[in-house]
């Protein structure tokens, strides 16, 4: 009786080592492994880091490759001439310089010029009427916060071949090449 009461606790000791055993492990592991797993990182990091900012014309990588600089990135076209748009809702392309603008929550320099009340020396064309808008179709009395940060849709554009051949037609095209004569000859 004694002896297999003795076997018995012996036996639930050992079914309930693991239990024990497994949150200690986990404690012991993850003290240990956090510090290896940032040394291991910190080192790769930095280096991606300094041959970004070396800015150097090309060099040969550790597999023999030889990298290239990226062109230049093309100035901006910033004559003053309003661009076409190519449907009506199209968010019209920027056609002067906005090098330097700051935009942020702090301030709007876009806001200084194509606000309502600064038109009028600034000659500039206001923000339209859907910009006061929120997004429940509201108007509200200034700039809506969704049209706050004007370069989400307008962009500069520079003077560039397309990368791929562009297909677009726009919707008066579309339109004479669904009825050239016919629409001409009912007039
Ligand atoms: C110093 C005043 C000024 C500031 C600041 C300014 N703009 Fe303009 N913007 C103009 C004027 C004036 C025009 C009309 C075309 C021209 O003269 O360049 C214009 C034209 C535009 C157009 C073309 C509108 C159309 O109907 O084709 C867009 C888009 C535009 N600006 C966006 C911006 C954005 C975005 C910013 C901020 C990053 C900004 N502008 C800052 C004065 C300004
Ligand atoms: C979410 C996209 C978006 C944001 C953000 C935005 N716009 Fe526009 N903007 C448009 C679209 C789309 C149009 C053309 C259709 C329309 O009028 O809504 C437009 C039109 C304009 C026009 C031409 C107005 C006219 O009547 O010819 C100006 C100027 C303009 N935006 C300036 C700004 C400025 C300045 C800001 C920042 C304060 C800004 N936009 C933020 C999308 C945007």
């Amino acid at each position: 009786m004694n002896k297999s009461f003795r076997t018995a606790l012996a036996l639930a000791a050992l079914a309930a080592l693991p239990v024990l055993a497994v949150p200690l492990a986990k404690v012991a592991l993850a003290t240990d492994k956090q510090p290896v797993a940032q040394t291991a990182q910190a080192p790769q990091s930095s280096t991606a880091r300094d041959v970004a900012a070396s800015g150097r014309p090309a060099f040969t990588g550790a597999d023999g490759l030889t990298v290239q600089e990226a062109a230049p990135i093309p100035k901006d076209v910033t004559d003053d001439r309003r661009k076409q748009r190519n449907y009506p809702e199209q968010p019209p392309v920027i056609p002067h310089s906005v090098a330097g603008y700051q935009l942020d929550l702090n301030a709007n320099k876009c806001l200084t010029c194509h606000s309502r009340e600064m038109t009028g020396d600034s000659q500039a064309p206001m923000v339209s009427v859907t910009h006061f808008q929120d997004r429940d179709g509201q108007v509200l009395g200034a700039v809506s916060a969704r049209r706050y940060f004007c370069l989400q849709c307008h962009v500069p554009q520079s003077d560039v071949q397309p990368r791929v051949p562009n297909l677009f037609q726009d919707v008066d095209s579309v339109i004479r090449g669904a009825h050239p004569p016919a629409a001409k000859g009912g007039k």
